[in-house]
This record gives structure tokens, sequence and C-alpha cells, in this order.
């Protein structure tokens, strides 16, 4: 038996978190599942935007790089971040997208590693995240390969020849986690160095990449950290490799002395080599609100709120929809903040889904996919969704002739 809507709303009225749905905007009349791949509007935010367009750029111009601060950006929000994922001063800078990062951390950790040709990854991985991999290998002339390999086979995969172990630490479509700490220890234990992208788990989840011995992360700034559409993008280094880090996108504000406008390239000491080039100063300020939102909360509870939204999705969803296969880890120790389901009309069920203000998303071949951010969602919402997911399933709703047309962006 599933629990009654009054029990979860039971469980909402003695939640912690409650409190911090109040600092977003969500219009009326949506369950909005989808903060994992775009996070909501903070109320701040447009404020903070407003505040930098027209005191610091409209009256303070070009001197608000240095009077407003804007050329700190980059390394202040990197010091806030590196709070939630768990690593020291100095060592998380933001800058360009996930993608770019990737490339930088990547080509990186393949310098530090010569002699080994191999990085280590999973076809399931993000394509991004393959891409830019199959692009640097391309750039480098082919010298470096690419060994993709399902989960279970990691283990065995890392060996002699492995330069870098890369994974995504939750996994996109399924909700999956890896152990990242043991995943870093095999990889070191090789020889290998590991770069996790925490694009899944970074504010949705206390991280440790210090503890894990972690030696090069990035992730979104858009997901969890509710930094707006195309929200720059975190780096971390650890600071054992800073002295010796080289990474090919050598711009002008990565330098040592940027404003020396030196005509050779010396990298900046520190974690700020991994700049590139000149900061998006609005898209920062709006990252910033987000960040500050989850500084404020403890992450330990969002993670204990987390695995109950979930385990309840999954209990409401498998009792109301059987037409529905569970894709993700059943174990919410070894799940992120989501949860996905299968069926082969999974698009038109989402569209249906939309039109009646349940907002998640849809993942090829065949995947619904919820994220359950706890920062603003309640039980009695998870409640509402199911309820109106099986009526949209039994009532057979979703196969209209407009749920079926495909969107450009699912
Ligand atoms: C794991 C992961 N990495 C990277 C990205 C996207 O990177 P970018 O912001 O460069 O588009 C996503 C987007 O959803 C993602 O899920």
């Amino acid at each position: 038996m599933s629990p009654p809507r009054a029990e979860c709303a039971g469980l909402d009225a003695v939640d912690p978190l409650a409190p911090s749905r109040e600092l977003f905007t969500l219009p009326p009349g949506v369950i909005y599942l989808d903060g994992n791949s775009l996070g909501p509007l903070p109320r701040a935010t447009p404020a903070r935007l407003a505040e930098v367009a027209e005191r610091e750029w409209g009256q303070g111009l070009i001197t608000s790089w240095n009077r407003a601060g804007w050329i700190d950006l980059p390394a202040r929000v990197g010091e806030k971040i590196a709070r939630l994922i768990g690593a020291g001063p100095g060592q998380v800078v933001v800058a360009d997208s996930t993608s770019v990062n990737l490339f930088k951390v990547l080509a990186g950790a393949l310098a530090q590693a010569p002699g080994r040709r191999v990085i280590v990854s999973e076809p399931e991985n993000f394509p991004t995240d393959l891409y830019i991999m199959q692009g640097l290998i391309e750039l480098l002339g082919g010298g470096p390969s690419l060994r993709l390999v399902p989960p279970g086979e990691i283990p065995a995969a890392l060996d002699a020849d492995t330069a870098v172990l890369a994974l995504t630490h939750v996994n996109y479509r399924s909700g999956a986690m890896h152990d990242m700490a043991a995943l870093t220890r095999l990889a070191h234990a090789r020889g290998a160095l590991a770069v996790w992208d925490l694009s899944h788990s970074a504010g949705a989840m206390p991280l440790d990449v210090a503890g894990a011995d972690v030696d090069f992360a990035v992730g979104c700034g858009y997901k969890y950290l509710n930094g707006g559409p195309g929200a720059p993008a975190f780096a971390y280094a650890a600071a054992r490799h800073h002295a010796s880090l080289r990474q090919p996108l050598s711009g002008w504000l990565g330098h040592a002395a940027p404003f020396a406008f030196e005509p050779a390239y010396r990298p900046a000491p520190g974690i700020a080599r991994l700049i590139c080039g000149t900061p998006p100063v609005l898209s920062l300020a709006a990252l910033e609100v987000g960040v500050d939102i989850a500084l404020g909360c403890d992450l330990a509870e969002v993670r204990r709120k987390s695995m109950r939204l979930t385990d309840l999705f999954v209990e409401l969803v498998e009792s109301r929809c059987p037409a529905l296969d569970l894709l993700s880890p059943r174990d919410g120790h070894v799940r992120g903040s989501q949860v996905s389901f299968r069926h082969p009309h999974g698009y038109a069920i989402m569209q249906a889904l939309i039109a009646r203000g349940v907002i998640g998303d849809f993942r090829a071949p065949d995947i619904l996919r919820f994220g359950l951010a706890p920062l603003y969602l309640r039980y009695a919402d998870v409640w509402d969704a199911v309820a109106i997911l099986a009526e949209v399933l039994d009532s057979g709703a979703w196969d209209r002739p407009e749920f079926h047309a495909r969107q450009a962006v699912t």
C-alpha cells in the first residue's frame, strides 16, 4: 500500500527544509521535476541582476571591474562552490562551460601522465564528456585513446596504460551514482588520475573531493546550483597539481600577469591558470545567488530529504503506474536526486504531463526523467505528480498527435 496524500503533507509539516521553498519563484499550478536539468529562478536573482546591470554596469561602467569586484568573481564564486564540494581554498574556479572545463582539465591530466595513453570512461557517460574526450584525442594526433567499459568492468580496465579515469558521478539518464572515493583510490593504485563530472551531484548532496583525493572535477552551475540557463561552470584541481598543470586554452586571464600584456604565456600560479578569457559577469552574479542558497542549507539534510523524496516517488509510481519500468537504482544510497522510468511512449507521456503542469523531461530512447530537488519540492507535490501521471497513463490521454511531435529540446 502506498502512502496516502495526508501522510505526505504530514512529512512536509515537519520538513526542516520547507522554508527554503520560499527562496524560489515557482509558477502556480506547476510541479517542477526538472531541477536536475535547469534549476528554478531564485527570488533574489532578478534584483541582483538589475543591480549589476543598472548600478555596476550602467553607472560604474568599466570601473566596476575593480570597484564592484567583477574581476574577482571567478575566484569568489569558486571559493563558495569549493565549500559545497568539499574542496579546500584556492582549488575551484568558475569559468566557461562544463564541456570547456572538462577539455581543459583532461588535457592537463593527460599531460601529467606521459607514457600512459588511455582515458577510461563508460559508454553511458554524458555525451558531451565523451565528445570532448574524442575531440581532445583527435587534437593530440590520435596518440591517446578512449576505452569505454560498463561500470562493472571499470576496475579491470584500469591498467598500467591508463592515464585518466574520467567519469560522471551521477549518471544523467539513470541517476546511478558511482563510489567516487573507491574508484579514485583504485585509479591512483594503478597510477592513473581521476577526473569527475559533478554536474548531477553538486548542490544535491554533500561531496568531499578532498577526502576522496580527487585530482580534477568539473560541474554545471545551472542544475542544483540554480545559477540560471547557461550559467558558467566550475573546475576543481587539487592543489598538488597546480604547479605542473598546463592546459591548452591559455587565455590572457589565466596568465600570471594579465595586465602586463606580455607576448609570451606564463600560467598564473594556482587555480587561476584554469581561467581562459573574460568572465561572464551577469551570469556569474546570478550563479552566486543560487550558490549562496545552497551554502545556507545543510547538505546532509538535503541528501536525507532527496533520498526520501526519490524513495516515495518510486514507491508511488510502482504501485500506481505498472506500465512504467524503473531504470534508476532501487537503493537510494546509490542513486542521485533523480528517478527515471522507461516506457516505449515516454516522449508523448512526458509531453502530456507537461501539459498538465508536471514538468520533467525525456531522454532518448524511452526514458522519463524526474528530478526531485529537496530545496523546493514538497512530499505532497510528489504525491500529486504521481496522481497526474497515473491519470495520463490510465486514460491514454498521452496518445494525442500533439504529444508525439518532437521539439528541439526534449
Ligand atoms: C553530466 C553532464 N555534463 C555536462 C553537461 C553539459 O555541459 P555544458 O554546460 O557544457 O553544456 C551536462 C548537461 O546536462 C551533464 O548532464
